[in-house]
């Protein structure tokens, strides 16, 4: 990922303290996700007005559209301690036994990561999550036992990129299931803008355009965007953010207009010049330009997806046309059809 510092979803360390002051807290200051916004809100206040802890909430999604971010959120809004994990970090079953054990009511345990979770530590998870237990087995051999401990209500959030390597048993144990969706340029226009006010940044409404049209449907990167182009215009311009400052910015930073970067369009250009435009396993993508399949698949495929830059099919991913014109090259693949037409 050294290659792509702009449009990395991962988390710089200079993006921790400014989150703090810039992350949304409560369902209301939630920018986008409406249709996610609105169904925890419901779920929410069903809960409070019974009294009761959460449902256990699962969040998908490409990186960087706010699962950690809901995560916070829901702990605030039900007035809950949160405590932190992530499924790698959890090694052994009796890890994650330690952690419920020591949960209280209504409290929220976060698991980022969850579809990384041993098959042994989720195990341990089936019934903590379904009937608030946890299952130990005591001594060895033929003299041990099995002993049931009750646990406090407590509120599971999962949080996965990847919702189809959650094993169904676990998939199953969340109450509430939502996929959050790319952001739509008018949230990250409102995105940006509200960040720009609190580092007192001088941004106008086109170079504000500009930058949510290129951070990739993505707040994590649409922020970071914005903090580049304002050490752009800071050195080479008088500071305010215009929308030729911000031209000039991305075109050094080589996002184009779309938010693509270097990594895109080397993906698209292999699949265009080395496999013919497809179809072509991702792994074999992965190989021939040297990346992570893992990269590709959790950060530049949903997005060349969303676009309609590519498509996936049983045999592989496929070039659309839309990625030919958008890199000026022009589409030579037989027209669908022509061979059944050549043919009568
Ligand atoms: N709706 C939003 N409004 C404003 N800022 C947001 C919103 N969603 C996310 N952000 C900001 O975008 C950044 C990324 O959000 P977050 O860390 O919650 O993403 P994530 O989905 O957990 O990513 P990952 O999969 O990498 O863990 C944070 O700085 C957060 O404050
Ligand atoms: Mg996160």
């Amino acid at each position: 990922m050294e290659n792509r510092p702009t449009l990395s979803p991962q988390v710089e360390p200079e993006e921790i303290a400014l989150d703090r002051a810039l992350r949304p807290r409560r369902l209301d200051d939630l920018t986008g996700q409406d249709r996610v916004r609105e169904n925890l809100r419901i779920l929410i206040e069903a809960a409070r007005g019974r009294n009761e802890a959460l449902e256990h909430v699962l969040f998908y999604g490409p990186p960087g559209l706010g699962k950690t971010t809901l995560a916070h959120i829901i702990a605030q809004e039900m007035s809950a301690n949160l405590r932190v994990t992530a499924g790698p970090s959890i090694e052994r079953a009796g890890d994650l036994a330690a952690i419920l054990s020591n949960l209280r009511e209504k409290e929220v345990l976060f698991i980022d990561e969850c579809h990384r979770l041993g098959k042994a530590v989720e195990e341990i998870l089936y019934p903590a999550m379904e009937d608030f237990a946890l299952d130990l087995i005591i001594g060895q051999g033929p003299g041990a036992r099995s002993v049931r401990l009750n646990l406090p209500q407590f509120t599971i959030v999962g949080a996965t990129t990847r919702l189809a390597l959650l094993s169904a048993p676990l998939r199953t144990r969340f109450g509430a299931v939502y996929r959050l969706d790319f952001y739509d340029q008018a949230s990250l226009e409102e995105i940006v803008q509200r960040a720009a006010q609190a580092l007192s940044v001088p941004l106008e409404p086109e170079g504000r355009a500009e930058i949510a049209r290129r951070g990739r449907g993505t707040p994590r990167v649409a922020l970071r965007v914005l903090r580049r182009v304002r050490d752009y215009a800071q050195v080479r311009a008088t500071g305010v953010i215009t929308a030729e400052i911000a031209r000039e910015a991305l075109s050094l930073l080589e996002i184009d207009e779309q938010g693509l970067d270097d990594l895109d369009r080397r993906v698209l250009l292999a699949i265009i010049t080395k496999f013919d435009g497809g179809p072509v396993g991702l792994d074999t993508i992965a190989a021939s330009i040297g990346e992570a399949a893992d990269t590709i698949m959790d950060v530049v495929e949903p997005y060349l997806l969303q676009l309609g830059f590519i498509e996936r099919t049983p045999r592989g991913r496929m070039t659309t046309r839309l990625a030919y014109e958008h890199l000026g090259i022009p589409d030579q693949r037989p027209a669908q059809g022509t061979l059944f037409n050549a043919a009568s």
